[in-house]
């Protein structure tokens, strides 16, 4: 098969594609470390030294902004229809580059500490316990429905300080609102994208005044109090903030939850040596991270002249994407890479990124996960799928319609 026809069967829109994207990005990870993809318009890496050197290369950026005007790139004006999703955005870590991110990140870095999330762990228990005791009554459950997704909400929530009441809202919010980040989408997807980030903004405004006036020592009261250096948050930066916190963290957890557990019952002996302990659930996070991400594109814009990368010249105003489920599959770094190996607890994949976007959330991600497996198995030793799960059809944020499971 041609490089053309290889690269024409990267079709986030075939069905069969987001059934099993895996050969076709395993062919063209082996084909050619980068390809031009006509149809997104970005050039794409495959290979997971490429990818992890971009992700830290300070020539790529998330955004150009600061350096470019749209007009000077040949680029559109953003759409003015959708005002409300990009003020959303315009203070998230995830679209600002130095000094902006440096300032932002570090003051959120100062609230979102290690210390503050290991402190979380009494309570990510309690909300696991008692979802997991209610499936485990019901014998059948769908994981994420009734656990993943009100497990991963509740522990965001209560972190932020969102009244426990407001956790549905702030979900579909979240799930309208990151259908814009997909390669192919639709006016109607983008309207409501829009409409939702409307929602969310006043939603949000109104709990900061709410926490200036009563402080609760929580997440988003502490962002409103958090100076470093004279330096403060302003509201549009809160906003922004705990919103990235909420998008970012939701459905990237609950999807690892059912991309992993999935795989995890797929590969007979697997949930036993979690369950004997002989895998700790600490070491199986990294495995389920790796094999089937939730997150399988991300990408960048080339802000200097002279970049070159896998042997391709990049010019300024280019965008990058990086095929985060073909690198971390990528047989030069991972050893029988396309085998489930939930024994092998590599924690240094690419599954949070690298560089000076990391994700800000690993640790708390890494906990939750953690949490939910030992959880699983404590309750379930003989889990296994009811039916064999579909996925969403969506390329970029990765995960299953439903796991239905039984115990
Ligand atoms: C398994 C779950 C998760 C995965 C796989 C994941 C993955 C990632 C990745 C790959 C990036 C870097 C994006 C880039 O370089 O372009 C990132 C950034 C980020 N993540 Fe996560 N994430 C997860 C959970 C969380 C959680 C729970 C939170 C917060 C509660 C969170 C908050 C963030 C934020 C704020 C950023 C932006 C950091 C910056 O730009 O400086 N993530 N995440």
């Amino acid at each position: 098969m041609s490089l053309d026809e290889l690269i024409a069967r990267f079709d986030v829109d075939d069905p069969a594609f987001i059934a099993d994207p895996y050969p076709v990005l395993d062919e063209l990870r082996e084909a050619t470390p980068i390809f031009w993809n006509e149809a997104a318009g970005h050039w794409t890496l495959t290979r997971f030294s490429d990818v992890q050197e971009a992700l830290r290369d300070r020539r790529l950026g998330r955004s150009y902004s600061h350096l470019y005007s749209h007009a000077s790139l040949g680029r559109p004006e953003p759409d003015a229809r959708w005002a409300a999703f990009q003020q959303h955005e315009r203070w998230s870590l995830l679209c600002l580059e130095p000094p902006d991110h440096t300032r932002i990140r570090r003051l959120v870095a100062k609230v979102f500490t290690p210390r503050a999330v290991a402190a979380m762990r009494p309570a990510l228990e309690g909300f696991a316990d008692e979802l997991l005791d209610t499936c485990r009554a019901r014998g059948e459950f769908e994981l994420l429905r009734d656990y993943a997704q009100p497990y991963s909400v509740a522990v965001i929530c209560s972190m932020l300080g969102v009244p426990r009441a407001d956790t549905q809202l702030l979900l579909d919010w979240s799930h309208a609102i990151v259908k814009m980040y997909e390669l192919s989408t639709t006016d109607a997807v983008r309207s409501a994208a829009n409409t939702a980030a409307a929602e969310y903004i006043e939603y949000t405004k109104a709990l900061i005044a709410d926490k200036r006036r009563a402080p609760d020592g929580l997440l988003i009261s502490e962002l409103v109090r958090v100076e470093d250096e004279g330096d403060t948050l302003t509201e549009d930066e809160i906003v922004s903030t705990t919103m990235v916190l909420v998008e970012a963290g939701h459905e990237a957890t609950v999807n690892t939850l059912g991309n992993g557990m999935r795989a995890i019952m797929r590969h007979p002996g697997s949930w036993q040596r979690v369950v004997s302990g002989d895998v700790p659930a600490r070491v199986a996070v990294e495995e389920m991270l790796r094999w089937d991400p939730p997150l399988h594109l991300f990408e960048r814009w080339v802000l200097e002249e002279g970049v070159e990368i896998a042997g391709q010249r990049l010019e300024i105003g280019q965008e990058v994407a990086m095929l985060f489920g073909a690198a971390q599959r990528d047989p030069r770094r991972f050893d029988d890479a396309r085998r489930f190996d939930i024994g092998r607890g590599d924690t240094a994949h690419i599954g949070f990124g690298g560089g000076i976007h990391f994700c800000v959330g690993a640790p708390l991600a890494r906990q939750e996960i953690e949490v939910s497996v030992a959880g699983l198995a404590a309750r379930f030793p003989a889990l296994e799928m009811v039916a064999e799960p579909t996925y969403e059809p969506n390329f970029v944020i990765r995960g299953l319609t439903a796991l239905r499971l039984r115990g």
